[in-house]
């Protein structure tokens, strides 16, 4: 389908979203509403290109101030000494307040990140709500152990194990599921006891803005939940190096990653990256090739492939690759870029304009050093926005640019492979290791590659699919610790050990 470049035409935003737009830029501190008193950051449409708001660039005694207020409402208990019960219920009045308002949400996430609000509606706005809910339970759920002493006569000692809150919470998201990041990160932190400042991606605060105007309604006492916005390299790094902050929750590339395991080392914040990801989708020969190629086509585009799961590379048996790549042109038809608002689109334009440079360099660099384009490869026609084509290239070897690095776009690399232990050693040929999906009906098959492949999450028949109840994390360079389910919780919290004589 090819539209003209006036067809790439965002529809109105509502009322009250442009409501919202027109607010002045403003911190969340203390439960209040601050005006920031620093410079401010343009906020852009990525399907128009166009700037429609402002927010706050948070200076460092704004930082500071959050992290004094986050810092303060953990030390005198008033959050992390509540019965656990009550913790509990106010996570769940955050995701009911969330629930209410879901429409505003998806809208403001489509507008400001510029995934389709009709994916934003089904996919993050329930996502957020459906994490938050989970997680809520586990306030009331986190225990220690009774261990016995192996080397105590019975009876002379009573020991055992509790969880604790870490404290203060420094929480960084990205762009590309903002809503949801947030709120897997605060409801993790919340369920624990501890209390935290989040700063969303300067690419897209709106929706943790809106949520910012919830907090109160819902609960949570003065200083539990602070929200600032502000660019990585100044209010983010303030954040992480803070001497109040005990903890750092990132997510983010791996570049940044590194930066902030290093300055998180000074102080010995305990620190949970979820990084990036080149995740190898494995398609073997018994495969129903429509099933796999419409699977396999979902795992790179949704999202526009701004996922750090995005299957980006994928490995499909000889006997099938080109009857495949046959399958997945005629799949990434329904995947062609339109604005964020209309009704019905599937895959929007990339966040801003630094992201589609990036990816089109890729693709460029790809295609230099000689791999060619099966489909896509290019931009289409527009008035502005950050549209890119679906694109599969092919004819790529595995020390190109395109198949080592993360592209963080539409883009999938097709390789060919003969055998099972061929296949996993190329799969394990990359610094990381996020996550990998294996095709097939064989079972043998799917246990051994499974048992083979380095990976924090190895799916089956399908990929991408996430659980609030199952942990999700990185191998190698893609992160350290894990989020979702217990694990995810019991990161915001010390273990101690009581060891009492008798
Ligand atoms: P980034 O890692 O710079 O940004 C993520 C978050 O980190 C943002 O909130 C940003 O403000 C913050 N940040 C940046 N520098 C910081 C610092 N020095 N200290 C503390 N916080 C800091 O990602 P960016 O530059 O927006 O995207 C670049 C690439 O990163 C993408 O092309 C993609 O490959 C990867 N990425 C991976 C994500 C994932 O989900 N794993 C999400 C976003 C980007
Ligand atoms: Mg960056």
């Amino acid at each position: 389908m090819d539209h003209p470049a006036t067809s790439f035409q965002q529809p109105a935003y509502s009322e009250t979203a442009q409501k919202f737009l027109a607010r002045k830029p403003m911190l969340f501190i203390n439960n209040e509403w601050i005006e920031a008193q620093g410079p401010t950051l343009p906020v852009e449409d990525p399907s128009t290109g166009r700037f429609i708001a402002e927010i706050a660039d948070a200076t460092d005694a704004e930082v500071d101030r959050a992290v004094a207020a986050a810092r303060t409402a953990f030390d005198d208990g008033r959050w992390s000494d509540l019965p656990p019960i009550q913790r509990e219920r106010t996570i769940h009045r955050l995701a009911d307040l969330i629930e209410k308002y879901a429409d505003e949400f998806a809208e403001l996430e489509a507008i400001d990140n510029g995934k389709p609000k009709d994916v934003a509606a089904v996919s993050d706005i329930p996502g957020s709500i459906s994490n938050m809910r989970y997680t809520a339970g586990w306030a009331t759920k986190l225990s220690g152990e009774t261990i016995e002493p192996m080397a105590q006569p019975r009876g002379a000692m009573h020991s055992f194990t509790r969880r604790e809150p870490i404290g203060v919470a420094a929480q960084i998201v990205p762009w590309n599921f903002p809503l949801l990041m947030a709120t897997q990160k605060i409801s993790a932190a919340l369920a624990a006891g501890c209390t935290l400042i989040l700063k969303p991606a300067e690419q897209t605060s709106l929706t943790a803005l809106r949520l910012a105007d919830l907090v109160a309604e819902a609960g949570f006492p003065a200083g539990t939940i602070n929200i600032i916005t502000g660019n990585g390299h100044t209010a983010g790094a303030r954040l992480v190096s803070h001497p109040d902050v005990d903890k750092v929750g990132f997510t983010g590339s791996t570049e940044v990653g590194k930066i902030i395991n290093r300055a998180a080392t000074d102080t010995m914040k305990r620190v949970t990256l979820e990084l990036g990801g080149k995740s190898p989708v494995i398609i073997l020969p018994d495969m129903d090739l429509a099933t796999a190629a419409k699977g396999a086509t979902s795992a790179i585009f949704y999202n526009s492939g701004q996922v750090c799961i995005a299957g980006s590379r994928l490995y499909a048996h000889r006997s099938i690759f080109d009857s495949l790549l046959e399958n997945m042109e005629q799949a990434a038809t329904s995947w062609q870029p339109r604005p964020s608002l209309e009704p019905g689109a599937r895959m929007g334009p990339l966040v801003s304009r630094e992201q589609m440079d990036r990816v089109m360099g890729y693709i460029d660099a790809g295609q230099k050093a000689g791999a060619s384009a099966a489909i896509g490869g290019d931009a289409p026609a527009t008035n502005g926005g950050y549209y890119v084509n679906p694109t599969i290239l092919v004819n790529v070897k595995p020390e190109m640019s395109v198949v080592k690095e993360e592209i963080f776009g539409p883009v999938v690399v097709a390789q060919r492979f003969d055998d099972l232990d061929e296949v996993a050693r190329a799969a394990n040929d990359t610094s990381y290791g996020l996550g990998a999906s294996i095709w097939t009906k064989d079972v043998s098959a799917m246990h051994k590659l499974a048992g083979e492949i380095k990976s924090g999450t190895i799916w089956g028949n399908c990929h991408s699919s996430l659980d609030a109840a199952l942990p999700f994390g990185g191998y190698k360079q893609s992160g350290i610790g894990r989020e979702k389910g217990r694990e995810g919780v019991e990161a915001y919290t010390e273990l101690k050990t009581v060891f009492i004589k008798l």
